[in-house]
């Protein structure tokens, strides 16, 4: 099982494939198995690197009772990188992930080569969105991930959305850690707003969304896509939130050719 220990602890990834390395972070609640079609068809070009975040999939949760960071994922990744030996990396992040990786540009941008933004957005949680974080970690630490299939398993993923996704969404979910949950819901609810870091970016981007996506409008993403130089945006007919694992043709479809023109 590849593990490596870092920021003191023991972070499982996935490493597949040879060629430019193409970093995926994953979204909430899941782990870096929502990934299997990437790590599968990507990884004929690239070199996929794919962790799971503290208490997410095979990696142990931190402290209890401590927020999980959005910058300690994208520190965590980056110590993952040098375990790896690469310097530099594209890096793409699916909602929460895409948090993360708004937050490796923050802590040194220098080492994202190009950016990837799938189903996410820049801004922070209002008041009310950080009041329902909390209500959800109690009740998620309470009741177990149950809450969190009958919650979000629903605005994950489109309606029309197959049973063999919705399968495995429910499974992901299940796997989780409930403490790590509740510690990602509470370092969600506290990240700060990345629209200047985005801003800012000089690197190629490319902003994803699911025509479907129940929490990411595509709106929202045009939005987001306007705030980064050059930043091109595609829309996945058909797909909701997780247009990456519901729509993986279409996903690959789109992405592929932007990563063959990352220099
Ligand atoms: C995710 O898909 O990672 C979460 O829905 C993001 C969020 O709750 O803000």
């Amino acid at each position: 099982m590849p593990t490596a220990n870092v920021n003191g602890t023991s972070l499982y990834y996935e490493d597949r494939g040879r060629g430019p390395a193409l970093l995926l972070l994953h979204g909430f609640p899941l782990s870096s198995q929502s990934f299997r079609p990437q790590l599968d068809f990507l990884s004929k070009k690239y070199r996929v690197i794919v962790p799971d975040h503290r208490g997410f999939g095979k990696t142990p949760a931190g402290e209890a009772g401590k927020p999980l960071e959005m910058r300690q994922i994208a520190l965590d990744a980056f110590a993952l990188l040098d375990h790896l030996g690469v310097k530099q990396a594209v890096a793409g992040g699916v909602s929460m992930g895409g948090y993360a990786a708004m937050a490796m540009l923050r802590e040194n941008a220098g080492r994202v080569k190009a950016l990837l933004l799938v189903d996410t957005q820049p801004g922070p949680d209002d008041e009310a969105g950080k009041r329902k974080r909390e209500e959800n970690a109690q009740a998620v630490t309470r009741d177990g991930m149950q809450f969190l299939v009958q919650t979000m398993l629903p605005v994950l993923i489109a309606p029309a959305a197959s049973s063999q996704v919705k399968r495995e969404v429910e499974k992901l979910i299940l796997e989780n850690d409930k403490l790590g949950a509740a510690a990602a819901l509470r370092g969600m609810a506290v990240r700060p707003d990345s629209k200047d870091v985005l801003a800012r970016f000089a690197g190629p981007a490319m902003v994803v969304v699911g025509e479907q996506d129940a929490l990411i409008s595509p709106e929202k993403a045009k939005a987001m896509a306007d705030l980064i130089r050059g930043a091109q945006l595609v829309k996945i007919p058909g797909a909701g939130h997780l247009s990456n694992l519901e729509a993986p043709e279409a996903f690959h479809r789109a992405v592929e050719p932007f990563l063959a023109r990352v220099p």
